[in-house]
């Protein structure tokens, strides 16, 4: 029997073999944190298969010559804006659990002419990352999905230089009903396997972190959420109709109204020591 981490990733190769962004709780507002410059100088194609919530690089201070990692580095549009900043005397290391994703991050790379990115197979609750190697962790929609979020936390602070800080970007919630948490679809669209933000800055308390806060916040209209689904639908269910209004968007905007009430991006900061 697949694990619960085995079948998020078999969602995510099912999205990239398809060339189709997830049903993603993130909706078409998961580029609304980059600069119109940060996107048009990526390489064709690059945001096709992006999955983020913000844009954890957004407020950082990284500067030239720090090591940066990006848990689930996905097919790697933060690891390029993150290479650029680090200059050719850092270093960008992108994890990610999943070969298909990292196959296609490594394409990215070599379209960019980036040489300072390695990419490593790997779980974000062990990394294969030697102790207080990091100055930067970074993560962008990813620590949601974990089904062991406190060993996530207590990794980032073994990897993190004594002085080092991360910026995450994530899905949280608070009272989300028990069909959201139980639908294996929903856990992979980074809906189910949300936490609030309470419990999120005390995970990371317990790690080790300091100084930790949210520092932005990207809240989601009902909309945003129901048309990553409707993108998938077959177009004749989507045509269907009545009074002049598509009957499949007002149900989903009906399914998607408790939700996006209780959902939100959050963008966490803290540093180690
Ligand atoms: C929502 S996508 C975000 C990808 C990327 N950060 C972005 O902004 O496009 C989640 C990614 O995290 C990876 N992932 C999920 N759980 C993971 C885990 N426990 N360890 C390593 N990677 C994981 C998935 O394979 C996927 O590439």
């Amino acid at each position: 029997m697949k694990s619960k981490s085995e079948k998020i990733s078999a969602e995510y190769s099912k999205a990239i073999k398809e060339n189709k962004n997830i049903v993603s709780a993130t909706g078409g507002a998961k580029f609304a944190d980059y600069s119109v410059h940060e996107l048009e100088n990526l390489p064709e194609g690059m945001t096709d298969n992006s999955f983020g919530c913000g844009n954890p690089l957004a407020t950082s201070s990284v500067k030239e010559g720090d090591v940066v990692l990006d848990l689930g580095c996905g097919t790697g549009l933060d690891l390029l804006l993150a290479a650029e900043k680090v200059g050719a005397e850092g270093l960008v290391i992108g994890i990610d659990m999943n070969e298909d994703m990292l196959n296609k991050a490594q394409k990215n790379i070599d379209k960019s002419g980036f040489k300072n990115i390695e990419l490593r197979k790997g779980l974000i609750e062990n990394l294969p990352i030697d102790s207080e190697y990091i100055d930067w962790v970074i993560s962008n929609c990813v620590i949601n999905l974990s089904s062991d979020k406190e060993k996530a936390f207590t990794e980032i602070a073994r990897v993190l230089k004594p002085n080092g800080q991360m910026l995450v970007s994530d899905i949280v919630s608070e009272n989300m009903p028990r069909w959201v948490k139980r639908s294996g679809i929903l856990v992979a669209a980074c809906a189910g396997g949300t936490i609030s933000e309470q419990h999120y800055l005390q995970g990371l308390k317990n790690a080790g972190l300091t100084d930790c806060s949210v520092v932005a916040r990207q809240y989601y209209e009902p909309l945003q959420l129901a048309s990553a689904v409707i993108d998938l639908l077959p177009p004749f269910l989507t045509k269907l109709s009545c009074c002049g209004k598509s009957i499949v968007e007002r149900l989903l905007i009906k399914i998607a109204s408790p939700i996006a009430k209780n959902l939100w991006s959050a963008k966490f900061a803290g540093k180690l020591g």
